[in-house]
């Protein structure tokens, strides 16, 4: 696999406070490559640094062969940006905003393909501040491929969207990644990492503190599964503590809960119970999440957006 990005030893401070603290991994071509963790974790200060607009205080970063502090020009050429705190003039048009950034790059999209891809034809006459949050973000989402990019990177590509456009976003992201670019992506919602990104890095105070597929960070935690429904209270399910992968069951009132391990675990409850002539009624499967890494991995739950984290001198290094 081809390494589109390099990051080795990345470390920025502001001031006194360490924003990111000694970080390394790589980026593979044609990936989607997320990076995760609660506000404040030094997400948008890595990803900035790759992409040549914030200058690290040591490490060194390669991008595409090139290092974005010297090269940062002919690198951003071949790469698309969408920042976090995005902004355009308040009275510039969809199609003029696409327009004026064909201008930057040597090789841009043809601006109405993208109009139509990002469903942004019919609101192509609308001024940037008549647009709601899901149209900017889709905007924002269309300059940073103007320019025909090698490499997409998406900060917080679905803050502030409802679920229904999170889950277009989703889909236009694989879609880009289908066409053979690189995604590198970061965001503070787990269950997005989960779904969409073929590598997840789990940032936290400034440290990568994991590093792999979402299945194989979930598989590395060896948590159970739990496959949970109602029973008439008449029923004694303490049988199914027999079957291979149980290892334990609990009743309270009417629901049951069977925690266990095991592809086969749910298919072996179905039987048991079909075996005995009993229905599994409201059945639903709980399987571990990346929540559940991240909690294991850094002993608290993800911080709700919005809230501070505690000054890197108290939490960096010295952990
Ligand atoms: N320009 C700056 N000046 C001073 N401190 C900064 C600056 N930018 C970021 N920080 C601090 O550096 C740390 C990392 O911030 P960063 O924006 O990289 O985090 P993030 O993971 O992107 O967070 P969020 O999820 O809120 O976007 C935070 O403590 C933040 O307050
Ligand atoms: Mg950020």
């Amino acid at each position: 696999m081809r390494v589109v990005i390099e990051v080795q030893e990345l470390r920025k401070a502001y001031g006194s406070r360490v924003a990111v603290d000694g970080v390394s991994f790589e980026v593979y071509e044609g990936e989607i490559f997320g990076m995760v963790g609660p506000n404040g974790a030094g997400k948008t200060t890595t990803i900035e640094c790759i992409e040549g607009l914030r200058q690290p205080d040591s490490g060194r970063i390669r991008v595409l062969g090139m290092d974005p502090g010297r090269q940062g020009r002919a690198l951003r050429a071949r790469i698309g940006i969408q920042l976090q705190e995005g902004a355009l003039s308040h009275r510039l048009r969809v199609e003029e905003a696409l327009w004026l950034f064909t201008a930057f790059y040597p090789r841009p999209l043809d601006p109405e393909t993208l109009l139509q891809r990002l469903g942004l034809a019919e609101h192509r006459r609308k001024a940037f501040d008549q647009l709601s949050g899901g149209l900017k973000q889709r905007l924002f989402i269309a300059l940073a491929l103007i320019g025909n990019p090698e490499i997409l990177f998406l900060d917080e590509l679905t803050t502030g969207l409802d679920p229904h456009a999170r889950r277009a976003m989703w889909d236009l992201v694989q879609e880009i990644r289908a066409e053979g670019r690189t995604v590198f992506l970061t965001t503070h919602y787990m269950e997005e990492a989960e779904r969409l990104c073929d590598r997840v890095a789990i940032i936290d105070r400034g440290r990568l503190v994991a590093l792999d597929t979402p299945e194989n960070l979930i598989r590395s935690l060896g948590a159970e599964q739990r496959v949970i429904f109602t029973r008439d209270t008449a029923f004694d399910p303490s049988f199914l503590t027999d079957l291979p992968g149980v290892s334990r069951v609990e009743a309270i009132g009417e629901r049951v809960v069977i925690y266990g391990r095991g592809d086969s675990l749910v298919g072996r409850v179905v039987e048991a119970m079909a075996a005995r002539g009993m229905a599994l009624r409201d059945m639903r499967v709980e399987r571990p999440t990346l929540e559940d890494v991240y909690l294991a991995l850094t002993g608290r739950p993800m911080e709700t957006p919005g809230q501070e984290i505690l000054p890197a001198s108290n939490s960096g290094r010295s952990r």
